[in-house]
């Protein structure tokens, strides 16, 4: 009696709690109950420096403090470790500064020699490359530049520079606008789609090598290059080998064997080497003159053979001559707020910021940035949600309640206190809703049996028989690839980076140009888009090839001749060898490949066609994006100026606007796997440059075994063909699927449903889907199983179950 007194209590502080939600701004601590911690001591700092004073303050001021980052990725870890949603967003920002890093090494060591000077990248291309990092990735990527060291960048846009003569700095970097209070922005909203293109080597206070500058903490961490001062140069620059077969005639290869290549790159680590990783990020600093917001960079090195064109070849050294630098607001990353404990190790400068209850563990939510709020109390084992209390409670109705509400509400209770009591209505009701869920999205065995159908398919093709089955038989339903947009978007993105980098290109290139003592760019000649497309595959683990398709007929090389196709891919080597003794071969080893060599032409394949077609009548539903390039106004870079063209537009797709295929079996001698392709459209000038035009399409391939599958119930339209095989008791528990578990069974939890309790005293509080589907298997099989026991029971039942279910779960293992 006194319990439901209570109880109706506390429903009515929560109404309030909601009504002042409502009211509150999310995200504030209003009250004072809560102390000053770690969180508003950074918020104040952040909040101390804005675009007027923060030239005047002192770089200590303008940086915070490396532990605000916690759980970076690392190189070393990415195979070995899941990574969550909350760090998806660094991922990619590390994988496109390595990406970039990727593509300058490789081209000017693949461009080395004097006569190709003039076909390395150009002015415009540093500015577009970095353009696209930015607009191709609206919700990670802020800012992106190529930084060159004093004395390294051998331009070949200025006429009186002498191909062997370098300019003194040279650093391209694009950033995203704020552009609400542009007088031709009306609407008063960031549009997200306009650009700034500067160099860093130019203007006043332009020396971003020396200790004085104050926000250069990317140029700290590789450069100067120590010339092997310290010996590290064996870790810290290693050897990638690349292998290219060139087309120069349609439906045929230039050679029969690859081209091979051995380049110089960032350092690639094993997964046992914790040091000398390709990719380190700086602290959060205040990107203090140009986007003026808290930024966290990634960075890596970009490698060459200095000097270049010099005779004497023993003076000649590989050594950084550059980093890429990709940035993200300090605001978009996921803290956890929570105790430190597995999954939250140290350092992390906001642990325990949360205000989880005792009886409850805290569980960090990811999305939320640098706001409080961001977790919410689930009961500990041996804990129960109180009747009036629907799932775990919200940080977010934490942080805003009052001292009165926070200490009446938010806990769990003891199972042990409720063995007396019987079982209240409210769960009988609970319990027969679970009953009528369960008639709707119970199990299905069809579905199950099908599953297993597909699983064995799969599992039955592989690169020696493939060639033995049909087409069709190398397809898996589209179903299959459930969840891919979800999974794979940062993959897309990369994609997506690359056609955005062409369409910038192809609409703002289209001849050859020269501005005074300035050469515009030339045309985009084969080495470069070899190079791209090798750089998607390099700079990301998790892509096993990629490749740039062009239309029939529509790629012109510097020479001003049309091809009639050309299509480069590049794809990570041998798959056999990933994860060998070293654990490094096939991030080291590549291969492209030119598909005009093939004598099926690509044009009618599914990943070309479908996207062609779409796209190649109607341009209608891209995004234009304006950027606002400055350059320098002389060699010795005095100041800024505007380009000749200025603002420069573009127009391009959309990560919606790309396609991904079913899963199928790339069965041509080189890949070798189940695929599932992401293609999207890239447009440039059409020939009398009246309007833009369709002209090919960029692609990845990402392998089907890094694909979860989710086996919970969803409802009867969702496209999954693992839906509802999950082996959940459905009558008291749910299904919920785990992250990183890949493509295979048993990737979810069963969590006990609202009213009913876990049984067992061991830590856990639900059960495991791989125990569940080896369980059953043994309980199909007539061996002895514990598949009956794995359930939730009533709250508050008799706390003599708990300790016999105990024993018997302790004693099982002995007799199986
Ligand atoms: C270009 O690089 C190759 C190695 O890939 C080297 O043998 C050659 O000497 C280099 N040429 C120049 C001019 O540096
Ligand atoms: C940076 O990106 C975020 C989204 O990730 C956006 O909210 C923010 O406004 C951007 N900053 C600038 C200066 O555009
Ligand atoms: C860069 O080159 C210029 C001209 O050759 C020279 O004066 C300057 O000292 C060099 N700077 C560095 C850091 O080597
Ligand atoms: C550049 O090459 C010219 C000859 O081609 C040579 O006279 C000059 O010394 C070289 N300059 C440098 C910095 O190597
Ligand atoms: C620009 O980005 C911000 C933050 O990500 C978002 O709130 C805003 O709606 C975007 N503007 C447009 C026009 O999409
Ligand atoms: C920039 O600073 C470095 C280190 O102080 C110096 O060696 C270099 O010559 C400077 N470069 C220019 C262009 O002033
Ligand atoms: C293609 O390459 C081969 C071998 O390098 C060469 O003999 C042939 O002339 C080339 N064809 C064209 C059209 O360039
Ligand atoms: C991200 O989520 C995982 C899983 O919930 C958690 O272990 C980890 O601590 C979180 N990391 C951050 C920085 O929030």
């Amino acid at each position: 009696m006194e319990l439901g007194q209570r109880g109706l209590g506390l429903i009515a502080v929560g109404l309030f709690a909601c009504v002042l939600i409502m009211g509150a701004q999310a995200g504030t601590g209003p009250f004072d109950w809560m102390g000053y911690d770690n969180f508003d001591e950074i918020d104040d700092r952040m909040n101390s420096v804005n675009a007027e004073n923060c030239m005047s303050k002192p770089a200590s001021e303008l940086r915070l403090p490396s532990e605000t980052l916690a759980q970076l990725p690392r190189f070393n870890q990415l195979l070995s470790m899941i990574i969550y949603p909350n760090r998806t967003k660094l991922l990619h920002l590390h994988n496109m500064a390595l990406n970039r890093a990727f593509f300058y090494s490789y081209i000017y060591q693949k461009l080395n020699e004097s006569e190709a000077f003039q076909y390395q990248p150009g002015l415009m291309y540093f500015y577009f490359s970095a353009a696209a990092d930015v607009s191709a990735n609206e919700y990670n990527i802020n800012g992106s530049a190529i930084m060159f060291d004093n004395n390294c960048s051998y331009a070949n846009w200025y006429r009186n520079l002498p191909f062997n003569t370098t300019l003194n700095l040279f650093g391209a970097r694009a950033w995203r606008f704020d552009d609400y209070n542009e007088p031709t922005n009306w609407l008063r909203e960031p549009t997200n789609t306009t650009l700034n293109l500067e160099d860093y080597g130019a203007g006043s206070q332009s020396n971003y090598t020396t200790k004085s500058y104050k926000t250069n903490q990317w140029y700290d961490l590789w450069l100067p290059d120590g010339w092997d001062k310290e010996g590290l140069d064996s870790v810290r620059k290693h050897t990638y080998d690349i292998g290219i077969k060139y087309s120069n005639e349609t439906g045929k290869f230039a050679t029969d064997e690859f081209e091979a290549k051995t380049i110089f790159g960032p350092p690639s680590p094993g997964q046992r080497e914790t040091e000398h990783l390709p990719v380190v990020w700086t602290e959060p600093y205040y990107d203090c003159g140009r986007s003026n917001r808290w930024i966290v960079s990634a960075v890596a090195p970009v490698l060459d053979q200095l000097p270049r064109y010099l005779e004497w070849f023993h003076l000649r050294r590989f050594r950084f001559v550059a980093v890429s630098v990709q940035d993200i607001e300090f605001l978009q990353v996921d803290f956890n707020p929570c105790p430190l404990g597995i999954g939250n190790e140290p350092p992390n400068y906001f642990h325990a910021t949360a205000r989880c209850k005792d009886s409850t563990m805290c569980e960090p939510l990811d999305g939320w940035g640098f706001r409080r709020g961001g977790y919410r109390c689930v009961c500990k084992p041996g804990y129960r949600y109180p009747p009036w209390q629907q799932g775990p409670f919200n940080g977010i109705e934490i942080e805003s309640s009052t001292l009165e509400e926070y200490e009446n509400g938010f806990d769990c209770v003891p199972v042990e206190l409720q063995e007396e009591v019987a079982v209240p209505k409210q769960k009988v009701v609970s319990k027969h809703t679970a009953h009528h869920r369960q008639k709707r999205q119970a199990f299905d065995q069809v579905k199950y049996d099908r599953m297993m159908a597909i699983i064995e398919h799969k599992e039955s093709v592989n690169k020696d028989n493939c060639e033995t089955f049909k087409a069709e038989e190398l397809e898996l339903p589209g179903d299959v690839a459930y969840g891919v947009e979800r999974e794979f978007s940062e993959q897309a993105r990369t994609a997506l980076r690359l056609a955005h980098f062409l369409s910038n290109f192809l609409q703002n290139i289209d001849l050859y140009e020269e501005y005074g003592n300035l050469r515009g760019d030339k045309l985009l000649n084969i080495e470069l888009l070899f190079g791209e497309a090798l750089a998607n595959v390099m700079g990301d683990l998790r892509i096993k090839g990629s490749g740039v398709f062009y239309d029939i007929d529509k790629f012109k090389g510097p020479d001003l001749l049309t091809r009639q196709f050309f299509g480069p891919y590049a794809y990570r080597y041998e798959k056999e060898d990933e994860g060998g003794e070293t654990g490094d071969r096939a991030n080291t080893h590549f291969r492209a490949i030119d598909f005009a060599g093939f004598e099926n032409h690509y044009l009618d394949a599914p990943w070309f066609k479908n996207v062609k077609e779409r796209w190649q009548s109607n341009t209608y539903g891209l995004i234009k994006y304006t950027e606002k390039p400055l350059i320098r106004s002389d060699l010795g870079g005095t100041s800024l100026k505007k380009f000749e063209l200025y603002p420069l537009y573009y127009r391009a797709p959309s990560e919606k606007d790309g396609w991904w295929s079913a899963p199928y079996f790339d069965c041509n001698g080189y890949v070798n796997d189940w695929i599932i392709s992401y293609s999207v459209p890239f447009f440039g000038q059409n020939s009398i440059g009246s309007a833009i035009e369709f002209k090919g399409i960029v692609r990845v391939d990402i392998r089907l075994d890094e694909l979860d599958i989710n086996q919970c119930p969803m409802d009867f339209h969702v496209p999954n063909a693992f839906k509802d095989t999950a082996r959940c008791h459905f009558a008291n528990t749910y299904c919920e699927a785990l992250p990183g578990k890949n493509f295979y069974r048993g990737g979810y939890k069963c969590e006990c449903r609202q009213g009913w309790e876990y049984p067992f005293n061991d830590r856990a509080w639900y059960f495991d889907g791989q125990t569940m589907e080896e369980e059953y298997r043994k309980l199909m099989d007539g061996e002895t199983s514990r598949y009956e026991t794995l359930k939730c029971r009533i709250s508050g039942a008799s706390h003599a179950a708990v300790s016999w279910m105990a024993v018997l779960l302790m004693l099982l293992p002995l007799w199986s």
